[in-house]
């Protein structure tokens, strides 16, 4: 039986997502927007490619939140870009408004889903989910770490000249520059520590350009942000979930006492299986590097505190 997958925002991210989601084969996708006309001329282009790429599930274009029902894992890629003149404070309430709609509508039809979260802030729109949904903190969890993670692997692969499939490196922490914890005590390539094979400014010239991977992108586009990468990212955990693979990932989820941090979402490797969260892994790290995740969770509190309206 094939699963439902539904995913709201139908801008550059969603769309590449339901591509990939749709190619998968077993899933029936939804793309769910505001904007009338996008997401079904973009579910028509991607129903068009299926005799091509050989895929035999649906995908549907839609404004109407019914299409949505009974869907397995809704992922929420919906806010708006920060414009010139906006405060962080002015963007981080215009989304949190629309993130509030989008899980409401979301749970009422679908109230079984796991939601997987990657509207920005990202960190801080899980909050604003789980607050808004009352679901249970395994099922909202947020998408980041996995993408900065990828970042992180493809970086080391470029600096050791070493495949991205044998470097084993992960970034915890926050999704943002400042917040984003970029793991070298564990990192690994092909079993070899990553500290015995670069100097220690290489490791710290790779951490940087790991940090800055989104804003690279966005100053090379001028217009948008990434999309490729943070896609693949998305349905990696997707498909742990839908097929309770139990893949142990980096994702943002909601920590009650996991490295001393109390009722924050910060990114730590979780196991993802059918429930959403199975299991929050507290693996040993570096001293300055717990530091770091105490500090995303501090600065995640901040900017919550900042959200106008709550549910
Ligand atoms: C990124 O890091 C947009 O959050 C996204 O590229």
């Amino acid at each position: 039986m094939r699963r439902k997958v539904t995913v709201v925002g139908a801008g550059m991210t969603g769309s590449t997502m339901a591509q990939r989601l749709a190619e998968t084969g077993y899933i029936d996708v939804v793309l769910q927007d505001i904007i009338e006309g996008l997401p079904q001329g973009k579910a028509l282009d991607l129903s068009q490619s299926a005799a091509v790429a050989g895929f035999n599930g649906s995908v549907t274009g839609s404004n109407d939140w019914k299409n949505t029902a009974g869907s397995d894992v809704v992922v929420i890629t919906s806010g708006v870009p920060r414009k010139p003149g906006m405060t962080r404070e002015e963007l981080l309430n215009i989304n949190a408004g629309i993130v509030r709609d989008v899980a409401s509508a979301t749970v009422k039809h679908s109230p079984d889903a796991v939601l997987v979260i990657f509207a920005n802030p990202m960190d801080a729109m899980c909050h604003v989910t789980l607050e808004t949904t009352k679901l249970p903190k395994n099922r909202v969890i947020g998408q980041g770490g996995m993408l900065d993670s990828s970042r992180y692997r493809t970086f080391i692969a470029w600096e050791t000249g070493a495949s991205v499939q044998d470097v084993h490196a992960f970034v915890y922490g926050g999704h943002t520059e400042a917040t984003m914890v970029p793991i070298v005590s564990n990192a690994m390539v092909g079993g070899v520590p990553l500290t015995s094979l670069l100097p220690k400014e290489r490791i710290e010239a790779v951490v940087q350009r790991a940090r800055n991977g989104g804003a690279e992108i966005v100053s090379l586009l001028k217009t948008g942000s990434a999309f490729y990468a943070p896609a693949a990212a998305t349905v990696e955990m997707v498909e742990s979930i839908l097929l309770d693979k139990k893949r142990v990932l980096p994702c943002c989820a909601y920590l009650q006492g996991e490295y001393g941090i109390q009722d924050a979402f910060v990114g730590v490797p979780v196991k993802l299986g059918a429930d959403g969260i199975e299991q929050v892994l507290e693996p040993p790290l570096a001293d300055d590097e717990v530091e770091g995740l105490r500090k995303a969770a501090a600065a995640v509190k901040e900017l919550v505190g900042l959200i106008e309206t709550k549910a």
